[in-house]
């Protein structure tokens, strides 16, 4: 029998400090600190961000270790996210990981962030459907939205991506005009359930087939919505539901719009999600539909695999862990990094 790789992840690109620890591809545990501090800036500040990763990494780790029920002794590699992310955040992962390699001399696996999102789908679980390469991939997140055509685990071509915001932003930009905490992409998604979706029509933007504009789409809702405040000051109370559905029926209207010129270009059948948006309901239920109606097959990820977490970190090191492809010692975090990269 073949011994078994326990591979450590480590995420700290963000505002979310998170640590988990896979055995042979399979998640034994995924703990997620969240800064709660954030919100009440409307938006991640990096300095506190960086701050609170170096309050949570050692207990963060020590859970993940403890919950998989393994010492740190018995791992086999330690994976940790190089890039792309705020500097500050970064750094605390990073030499957090080098130390502790280094102290166990064990192998380093340096770990690019967006196509860790990707590979999430590679995590193996009970009953899900693994995507074959070629596949397509839209990565939709706070910091991100592309469309990536993944042919093999770490050979990937960007098709198009936004010029401007990204769709996470779209839906926090527009929480925030409405007055909901931060991130408000889950609010908009809790909201938009009891609303009309077509309750409002907002203008979607002209790009290239298979890139993608937000930020004029923000303008537009933000002028729209204070127009109607200066005729009634209680308009958002008294529509934020279908404020909301109409809001988020137009980015998922993009997104799959968006997707089926993908398809369209590409021949590729396979299409997956991935990153922080696609928790959202409607995206995911639009997948759905589009199997049923469009023939192709879909690749959904588990909740706790959406939204920044170090399973993904930890599976993304597996598969470099397998290929020997270890990082030196002296790699350093990046705050620019292309999935290609
Ligand atoms: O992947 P992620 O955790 O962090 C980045 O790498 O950016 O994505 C965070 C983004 C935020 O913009 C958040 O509002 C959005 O994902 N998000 C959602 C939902 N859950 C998270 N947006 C819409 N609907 C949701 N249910
Ligand atoms: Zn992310």
């Amino acid at each position: 029998m073949n011994t078994p790789i326990y591979i450590l992840g480590i995420e700290s690109s963000c505002d979310d400090t998170s640590a988990a620890v896979l055995c042979d591809a399979k998640v034994l545990s995924n703990v997620v600190a969240n800064q709660e501090v954030h919100s009440k800036y409307g938006g991640v500040v990096p300095e506190l961000a960086s701050r609170a990763h170096q309050q949570n990494i050692v207990p963060v780790v020590q859970q993940a270790l403890e919950q998989a029920n393994i010492t740190k002794e018995q791992l086999s590699g330690i994976a940790f996210t190089r890039g792309p992310g705020l500097m500050g955040s970064l750094l605390v992962g990073t030499s957090f990981a080098k130390s502790l390699a280094l102290g166990l001399d064990i192998p380093l696996l340096d770990v690019n962030h967006m196509q860790a999102h990707i590979l999430a789908h590679f995590i193996k679980e009970e009953a899900a459907k693994t995507p074959p390469f070629p596949f397509i991939c839209l990565t939709i997140s706070g910091g991100h939205t592309q469309i990536v055509k993944v042919t093999n685990y770490f050979e990937m071509k960007i098709l198009g991506e936004t010029i401007d915001d990204a769709v996470g932003e779209a839906f926090d930009k527009s929480a925030k005009i409405l007055g909901l905490p931060y991130p408000g992409g889950p609010f908009i998604d809790q909201y938009a359930k009891l609303g009309n979706p077509k309750a409002y029509k907002f203008t979607k933007p002209k790009v290239g087939d298979l890139d993608f504009s937000f930020s004029g789409l923000k303008t537009g809702i933000l002028y729209f919505i204070q127009k109607q405040v200066r005729l009634n000051p209680d308009f958002i109370k008294e529509n934020l539901h279908d404020i909301c559905a109409s809001i988020q029926f137009t980015i998922v209207a993009i997104l799959m719009e968006k997707l089926k010129n993908a398809v369209k270009q590409t021949g590729i059948k396979h299409i997956a999600i991935a990153g922080g948006v696609s928790a959202n309901s409607a995206i995911r239920n639009s997948l759905q539909e589009a199997e049923k109606h469009l023939g192709w097959t879909t690749y959904i990820p588990k909740f706790e695999y959406t939204t920044d977490n170090a399973a993904m970190i930890a599976i993304t090191g597996h598969l470099k862990y397998i290929n020997n492809d270890y990082a030196a010692i002296s790699v350093t975090a990046k705050a620019r990094l292309k999935v290609t990269e």
